[in-house]
């Protein structure tokens, strides 16, 4: 079939909107009918050419949400007509990770989808009879897409694709950092630093867990302001002496639970430094820059403080995306709030611009 999508075509320029062709699913594939994108940082990371494992040409996107409209010998776990919500973090429960229940990340299908195939190592998109390859194992800035079954998650009908598709990525990180990574417990005081999509899903996954105080920390005053609407009870623009205000702000003893939501190494640090002594868990939700390394004076682990990092927040993603959607129509998140643009395929370059000048939390495409 053929479909309109957003083709990176060069690293650094923008990304093209044209007709492209899809085959449809093999075995263990789903054809997905999308109805709403999120725009990321990581698209825009890749587009940029700054990502070295990077290739293009290749269809981006990967925050995506849809419904179900064919499905490949062996397919069990949706149907036709299904919701899902695209896993650019997949699960296919058979796997030494996914069996350790000690990990999300699955390494079922993480080679291929890193080369940017499917698992047999092949692409369904293709352009003049050139392959096109995917990206994440979802290419979602486009129509329809075809990935592996292990690759969606299927959601409540009742949730609108457009709040779903935000559990794609970055919500589900900073909810499932606070939720499922560090465990944040009843009456804690938490810090997060940087209120992004991600920080505003930890600082939301921490209101969840019950925290009793949680402090945001943003170099934006209108962030710190969204934060409070969500659950964060108190914040403040970071300069040189964030770690300090926040030792003040605790008795001299820093936070029982920290988050790091910038991919910045510098601020990494300061989520370990701002962790209390004896208990404090300080979990890096960043991607940092290639070759970057994070300073951590040892006497910190020595007394007590414990780092963690996560994957998309440690979140398994076909068993616990539709738990956390549930909860969106429980009204236990305002996903809604979230949502700042909408905009059509044909302007995803435009989503890039508002990501690029901090412009609102999140760019959705609505495909028509
Ligand atoms: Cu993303």
């Amino acid at each position: 079939m053929q479909i309109r999508a957003a083709v990176l075509e060069e690293f650094g320029k923008p990304l093209v909107v044209q007709d492209v062709d899809l085959a449809g699913p093999k075995a263990g594939e789903v054809l997905v009918r999308l109805v709403a994108c999120g725009v990321c940082h990581t698209d825009m990371y890749s587009s940029s050419g700054v990502d070295p494992s990077g290739y293009a040409p290749c269809v981006l996107g990967h925050e995506g949400a849809g419904v179900v409209e064919a499905v490949g010998e062996d397919v069990t776990s949706v149907a036709i007509g299904d919701h899902v919500v695209t896993l650019f973090s997949p699960e296919c429960g058979q796997c030494v990770n996914c069996r350790s229940g000690k990990t999300n990340i699955c390494i079922a299908i993480r080679e291929q989808q890193g080369l940017g195939y499917l698992p047999d190592g092949t692409a369904r998109l293709s352009r003049d009879g050139d392959e096109l390859r995917h990206f994440m194992g979802c290419s979602t800035f486009a129509e329809a897409t075809v990935v592996s079954e292990f690759s969606l998650a299927k959601v409540n009908p009742d949730a609108s694709l457009e709040a779903a598709c935000l559990f794609a990525c970055g919500l589900s990180t900073g909810l499932g950092a606070a939720m499922y990574r560090a465990q944040v417990t009843p009456g804690s005081t938490v810090v997060v630093f940087g209120l992004g999509m991600v920080g505003l899903g930890a600082i939301v996954g921490a209101r969840l867990q019950g925290a009793e105080r949680i402090i945001g920390v943003d170099l934006s005053q209108d962030r710190l302001d969204i934060a409070m609407a969500h659950g964060a009870t108190e914040g403040f623009v970071a300069d040189e002496h964030t770690v300090e205000r926040i030792l003040d702000e605790t008795g001299g003893h820093g936070a029982d639970f920290t988050f790091e939501a910038t991919g910045n190494v510098n601020v990494m640090r300061q989520a370990v430094e701002a962790a209390r002594m004896g208990w404090g868990v300080a979990t890096m939700t960043g991607v940092a820059g290639r070759g970057e390394t994070l300073d951590i004076v040892p006497r910190l682990l020595i007394t007590g403080r414990t780092v963690l990092g996560a994957s998309f927040g440690g979140v398994r993603g076909r068993t616990q995306v539709p738990q956390l959607v549930d909860r969106y129509l429980a009204g236990d998140i305002d996903v809604d709030a979230f949502i700042s643009h909408r905009i059509s395929l044909d302007d995803v370059n435009q989503g890039f611009d508002l990501m690029h000048h901090q412009d609102g939390i999140r760019s959705v495409i609505q495909f028509s």
